[in-house]
């Protein structure tokens, strides 16, 4: 009995290494940082180049090996930024999205989750781990070339003839709502909304938006599938790639309040919880002690600052950002090495002040008035509530700087701040 339990085991974990491989060999071409023959599609992208070197020698499209690779600081960047679900990386990524150099992506590892996952044995936990963060890791390296294609085999249903409207929050990428990708708008319409994107372009067509990633100088990608900042190390290490890791961290008691809002589904045992006064028995506590330990052990590796991290992390908390969204995103940017543009500051302005636009109740949208968002939770669970997630998140609150309320007057008493100052260098 046991023998063949593990043999059914032991055939499904084979069958998804087979299923995963074939779609690597059938869909990839091997790892390809120029799939346009054209020598602006290389490594610096649209800029003028000063040195030919950067480019490769002439004639050959300056597809070198290691088209990434150069000696010179001024190399492409590639940020990418690690967060949680309602950690507030929607907002971190616009301020990444707006800046007229940055070709940005929303969440690309979704596909890779969707197509993976439902092929995934549940008998092993470690085993499905691994398969997703290879998958995530060489999807990422690919995105970071701008080989859009390679997303192509994840997305259900395959795209034909390299278009598709089926790309996760397509209308979040600016460059992927203007044209050339998208003809439905002018050069005029600078702010295109989510979801007039979404309704008014044609589908996307994948070599456009390669195309269009290749235009720009660098790429950002927003993951809030990556739990540990350490199995990401083989990326940060590729010496074809100049990674930038922004951690986006948020009190876990405000995640777990907006979670509660926006999740209603996943979440109803805690909205009874609230509602009643009484937890309910058969709570499903992992919810809460996930993010609680992943933080802890993400946020360890990085401030423990190991050597291959060096100059390549920041630890961002979501409430400094709220609060001071102008400081906190010029800080951003003299991290990352580059000039924060006009768009940005724009963009901050009209985004975290009070207003009604209708955005705003987007599920996953921004928000307005960041800094009052950024503390609602609050208002919003009982003492109780909170209480239980101080007990299960302390280390990490401890750690983080958000300082635990001991009773209910002190929780709903806006004027007393739960958030400790504390400064967060980059690792440089
Ligand atoms: C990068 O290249 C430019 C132009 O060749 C040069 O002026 C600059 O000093 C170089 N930077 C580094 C760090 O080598
Ligand atoms: C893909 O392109 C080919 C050739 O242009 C065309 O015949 C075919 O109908 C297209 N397929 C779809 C699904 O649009
Ligand atoms: C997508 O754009 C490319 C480049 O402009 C073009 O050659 C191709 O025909 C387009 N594909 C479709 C299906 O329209
Ligand atoms: C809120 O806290 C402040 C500072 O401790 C205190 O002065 C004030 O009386 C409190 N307000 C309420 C309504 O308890």
């Amino acid at each position: 009995m046991q023998c063949s339990w593990k043999a059914v085991i032991l055939l499904a974990l084979a069958s998804i290494a087979i299923q995963y491989t074939a779609i690597r060999t059938l869909t990839s071409k091997p790892f390809q940082l120029c799939s346009l023959p054209s020598p602006q599609n290389c490594g610096l992208g649209s800029q003028d180049a000063e040195s030919s070197f950067e480019r490769g020698a002439p004639g050959n499209g300056g597809c070198d090996d290691y088209p990434y690779f150069s000696l010179n600081s001024s190399r492409k960047t590639h940020i990418l930024v690690l967060a949680t679900t309602r950690s507030g990386s929607s907002f971190v990524g616009q301020l990444l999205n707006q800046h007229q150099d940055v070709f940005y992506l929303f969440e690309p590892l979704y596909h890779v989750q969707n197509t993976l996952i439902p092929r995934l044995s549940h008998n092993s936990k470690t085993m499905n781990r691994r398969v997703m963060l290879g998958a995530s890791r060489d999807l990422l390296r690919s995105l970071y070339g701008c080989d859009l294609y390679f997303l192509e085999s994840y997305i259900k249903p395959t795209p034909t003839n390299h278009t598709t409207d089926k790309l996760f929050r397509r209308g979040a990428s600016r460059a992927l709502c203007q044209q050339p990708v998208c003809d439905a708008f002018g050069p005029s319409d600078v702010n295109v909304d989510e979801g007039d994107c979404v309704k008014k372009c044609a589908a996307l067509n994948m070599t456009l938006a390669t195309e269009a990633c290749h235009e720009k100088r660098h790429v950002a990608l927003k993951i809030v599938r990556v739990p540990e900042i350490g199995d990401l190390r083989a990326l940060v290490e590729d010496p074809r790639l100049n990674i930038k890791v922004i951690q986006l961290v948020r009190d876990p008691r405000g995640i777990l309040s907006s979670r509660i809002e926006t999740f209603r589904d996943t979440y109803r045992l805690w909205r009874i919880w609230r509602a009643t006064g009484r937890r309910p028995y058969n709570l499903d506590l992992s919810q809460l002690t996930i993010v609680c330990d992943d933080f802890l052990s993400s946020v360890s590796t990085g401030l423990s600052h190991p050597y291959w991290l060096k100059g390549k992390y920041m630890l961002v908390r979501y409430e400094d950002l709220a609060k001071n969204p102008l400081l906190k995103t010029k800080e951003i940017y003299d991290y990352l090495g580059l000039p924060m543009d006009k768009n940005v500051e724009d963009w901050i302005h009209a985004n975290t002040r009070g207003s009604n636009e209708p955005s705003a109740k987007h599920k996953f949208g921004t928000v307005r008035d960041s800094a009052a968002n950024a503390e609602s939770w609050r208002l919003k669970l009982s003492y109780d509530m909170v209480e239980h997630t101080q007990m299960v998140c302390h280390k990490v609150l401890q750690q983080l700087g958000y300082k635990a309320v001991k009773s209910a007057e002190e929780l709903k008493n806006m004027s007393i701040s739960v958030v400790q100052d504390k400064t967060f260098v980059p690792f440089l």
